[in-house]
């Protein structure tokens, strides 16, 4: 016998998740939507009120590798002119859809290269750009079936914050190991098979990942 009643564990069970239609209100309110919607997504990113984009292309961004390089800055211009975008009426939702649909070929490029030079499939560098996306998606949800575009308006300044952080540390490093291993993505040849050999590499091989 456990001691607990029918009653007792009706109340323990979890209240059933509320599912909004299209149209529905947000369910964040405006005053505390930063701070909750970090919560929600369960995502540790910089605190930061709303979107004020100040990212700009620099040399001080270079990793010194062409492709990502190029990609970065396309993703700068594609933030800055969401960023643009949302300080007008105009519909947001194409600019986010361009920059959706960039960074998911971003990360699939960066992604291949790992799995071409040894990374496990979860490791922590693709886990956080599987965060990332999920975030993404969830503000193109937020935006269509709720007609909310505060988290659009987050995630802009969000984003022009994460970007410079993330290739310092997780694709620094990955253009790090690439060359160790002599990694040419132009061709997928690896002077350097065997280092990949050994063992599969599930961290990002940065200092800052666990
Ligand atoms: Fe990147
Ligand atoms: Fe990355």
């Amino acid at each position: 016998m456990n001691g607990a009643s029918e009653a007792d564990e009706r109340q323990m069970k979890p209240a059933p998740q509320r599912r909004l239609g299209p149209g529905a209100r947000s369910l964040i309110p405006r005053r505390e939507a930063p701070q909750r919607w970090r919560r929600l997504q369960g995502i540790a990113l910089p605190s930061r009120p709303m979107s004020n984009v100040t990212l700009e292309w620099t040399d001080a961004l270079s990793l010194k590798q062409p492709q990502i390089d190029d990609t970065h800055h396309q993703m700068v211009d594609l933030i800055k002119e969401l960023a643009a975008v949302l300080s007008t009426d105009a519909d947001p939702l194409p600019a986010f859809q361009r920059l959706l649909e960039h960074t998911i070929e971003h990360f699939g490029m960066e992604e291949r290269w790992m799995a071409a030079t040894g990374f496990e499939p979860d490791n922590c560098h693709s886990s956080q750009h599987k965060m990332v996306l999920n975030v993404m998606h969830e503000v193109v949800r937020h935006a269509t079936e709720l007609k909310d575009l505060e988290p659009m308006h987050i995630i802009v300044g969000e984003l022009s914050q994460w970007l410079p952080a993330h290739a310092e540390m997780m694709d620094a490093a990955l253009v790090f190991h690439m060359g160790q291993v002599g990694y040419d993505p132009a061709t997928g040849t690896i002077e350097k098979p065997r280092a990949t050999e050994a063992s599969g590499i599930s961290s990002c091989g940065s200092q800052g990942c666990n």
